[in-house]
């Protein structure tokens, strides 16, 4: 039985248009897939979309839509992406997902239950208007960093991971196990700046919006976004479900990418999680670079995005994915600027490895009647060749282990640059010419068996291209196959070469450069045009109700009497109402817009035949009608004095 490689992408935020930037880890992780499988593995490759949280329903609600209806387009955008890139994953999770709620509302449950989450109070400073919690030093002049308006203390129930409880454990996974936490560097940073400083317990629920999964005995809260988002990686393999079966087949994860900026989740956080569930832990998390534009930022208001998709309409994805991983060292920050890429395509592309093979299979045409020839005679730099194409391929792979992409490629490149070498040290059109075909045959093969090797080595990356090669020098299955790239001399004389198009056309720069700009500046203004359009807020319909159905819905003045706290929740006064002779208790959430005392001797108005309820464990008898707009509240009221109990109709 083949053995198993399970390998994870984070689960993406589903935000518009995603840049090139964000398709690194996914690009990468879609090597691993094809260098794993190449290999012998059975791999499973896992993405995903984490689609709860404020943000999206703050974003749904500005487009006039529900959350699930916002995330469905997005979703199916990234997914169209994905397609485009030829992405190879094989499960696609959204946290969404009913399976996967399910799952994590179990997880929570048994977490509560064996006491690793708890009920206690969030303190904190508090955002009124954009209902977001923050610490001091978040924010800015004192302010609220989103909306630079006013913060206030607050307190608020919540449920608590104990985090701070695996501490020890956690410095013991760090010390222990080096290999844990890749590259080394960010290890002294998750080591330096969260272990030693001392963990504080997680809060993991929220109240102050409800677009996520509930707690399932709490349906006040929902579930902190990044624990709901976490969970994916084993609720995907059927983790907390009826049927787990994927999850012993495929867990521990061999690796988890991540950016940079969510190595502290995965590897503080996610940890802990595991351990209190007793789950194995996963063998590595790889936190890779950011790709940055000219040294700044990639950001929609700067206007510095870079598309993915021109790159690839105009150049082709072998070229991207070359791009992304031989320019970039993975473990590190790099810079994308179109010159480069552009000038890397006709270097790498076009000049070393298109060349070669255009003038390999040329010179198999016109001296060997398009017939790979029998090598018969060696001679000088044969050896300098071979030896090198036999140490290429391990090397190769101890840097593909090491997810040491830009070198893995790097090597693959010193063949390809030393086999052109080899043309200029040998001169087969002088042979051709001298009728030296012994040798002259000898040098064509060489070419060909090291391209063929090239093509092997290369399917990771770039499947088109080595296909292109396979095909042009008439390559069978087995020797195409990822065993014999280690092997020389596995081409079998005779085969037959066939001519076609050059595998990378050379550039002129200066006229790609207008053409990319083009291209990317005309994505960036239709999908901003695309984005406004969202933006105006569709015509919702006016649903009418008959006078009858009006009618069933009792308003009456009432005055107020007295006014309590909640006993139990932060936000909720509990109001004695007056109403002509009969006197009513209605809780109201108005808290944070209302003194006590000034409510007191207040005319408002009230729905009376509400069924009464329990909210908090005080019943209420009723409700209080407000105007709410843009952060404020005001209670609502009659322009003249009238008497308590006065009917509205
Ligand atoms: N939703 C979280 C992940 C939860 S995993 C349980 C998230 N999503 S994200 O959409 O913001 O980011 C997805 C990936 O894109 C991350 O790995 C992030 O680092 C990566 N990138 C986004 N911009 C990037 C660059 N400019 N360069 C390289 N990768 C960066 O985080």
């Amino acid at each position: 039985m083949k053995e198993k490689y399970y390998l994870t992408t984070p689960i993406y935020y589903p935000s518009d248009n995603l840049h090139i930037g964000h398709t690194y880890t996914t690009v990468a992780a879609d090597s691993i897939k094809r260098y794993k499988e190449l290999q012998g593995y059975d791999v499973l490759f896992v993405t995903g979309t984490d689609e709860h949280g404020q943000k999206i329903q703050q974003k749904a609600n500005e487009n006039g839509m529900k959350p699930k209806e916002y995330v469905d387009g997005i979703v199916k955008d990234i997914k169209e992406l994905w397609k485009t890139l030829d992405i190879s994953y094989d499960t696609f999770i959204r946290t969404t997902d009913e399976y996967h709620e399910k799952a994590v509302q179990n997880i929570f449950n048994k977490l509560y239950e064996q006491g690793d989450i708890y009920k206690s109070l969030y303190e904190g400073l508090y955002c009124t208007p954009c209902e977001s919690f923050w610490t001091e030093a978040q924010l800015v002049d004192g302010k609220c960093p989103d909306c630079g308006r006013e913060v206030h203390k607050t307190k608020e129930e919540a449920y608590f991971f104990k985090l701070s409880k695996y501490s020890d454990d956690l410095i013991k996974l760090f010390e222990e196990n080096p290999e844990f936490l890749q590259p080394a560097s960010r290890r002294n940073e998750m080591m330096n700046n969260f272990l030693k400083a001392g963990l504080e317990d997680l809060c993991v629920s929220r109240t102050t919006f409800d677009w996520g999964i509930k707690v399932p005995f709490d349906d006040e809260h929902v579930v902190y976004v990044w624990l709901d988002a976490l969970l994916c990686y084993v609720t995907a393999l059927g983790y907390g479900s009826d049927n787990d079966d994927r999850f012993k087949e495929y867990w521990p994860a061999n690796v988890h990418l991540v950016g940079k900026e969510i190595v502290r989740f995965h590897t503080i956080i996610w940890p802990a999680v595991l351990m209190a569930l007793d789950i194995e832990l996963p063998k590595k998390v790889f936190g890779h670079g950011w790709i940055l534009f000219e040294d700044d930022k990639m950001s929609k208001s700067k206007g510095n995005v870079i598309y993915p998709e021109p790159l690839i309409e105009l150049y082709g994805i072998d070229a991207f994915k070359y791009f992304l991983l031989k320019e970039f060292s993975f473990g590190q920050d790099g810079s994308f600027a179109k010159e480069k890429f552009l000038m890397r395509l006709n270097s790498d592309l076009a000049n070393d490895l298109g060349n070669l093979l255009s003038r390999t299979v040329a010179m198999v045409q016109k001296y060997c009647e398009g017939v790979i020839p029998e090598p018969m005679k060696t001679g000088e730099h044969d050896d300098e060749l071979i030896s090198l194409a036999k140490e290429v391929p391990e090397k190769f792979e101890d840097y593909m282990e090491k997810l040491n992409f830009s070198n893995a490629l790097e090597e693959v490149w010193k063949l390809i640059r030393r086999t052109n070498k080899y043309v200029d040290e040998t001169t087969p059109w002088i042979l051709g010419n001298e009728g030296n075909t012994e040798r002259l045959n000898t040098v064509l093969y060489n070419l060909c068996e090291s391209l063929r090797i090239v093509s092997i080595l290369i399917k990771p990356f770039m499947k088109n291209t080595s296909e292109e090669i396979k095909r042009q020098l008439g390559l069978s299955e087995e020797s195409a196959s990822w065993e014999s790239a280690v092997k020389w001399g596995v081409t079998v004389p005779g085969q037959k070469v066939v001519k076609g198009e050059a595998l990378f056309p050379r550039l002129d720069i200066k006229k790609e450069l207008v053409r990319l700009n083009e291209a990317n500046d005309k994505l960036i203004s239709e999908r901003s045009k695309r984005t406004k359009a969202k933006e105006t807020k569709p015509v919702v319909e006016e649903e009418f109700i008959t006078i009858d159905e009006f009618d069933k819905i009792k308003l009456k003045v009432a005055e107020v009497v007295s006014v309590e706290d909640h006993p139990n929740a932060d936000k909720l006064l509990v109001l004695k109402l007056k109403l002509g002779d009969e006197t009513r208790q209605v809780v109201s959430g108005i808290k944070k817009y209302y003194n006590k005392e000034e409510l007191v001797g207040k005319k408002v108005v009230v729905v009376t035949n509400l069924k009464p309820i329990k909210l908090r464990g005080v019943e209420s008898h009723g409700m209080v009608l407000a105007a709410e707009c843009d952060g404020k509240l005001t209670l609502v009221s009659t322009l003249e004095d009238i008497p308590s109990g006065a009917q509205i109709s």
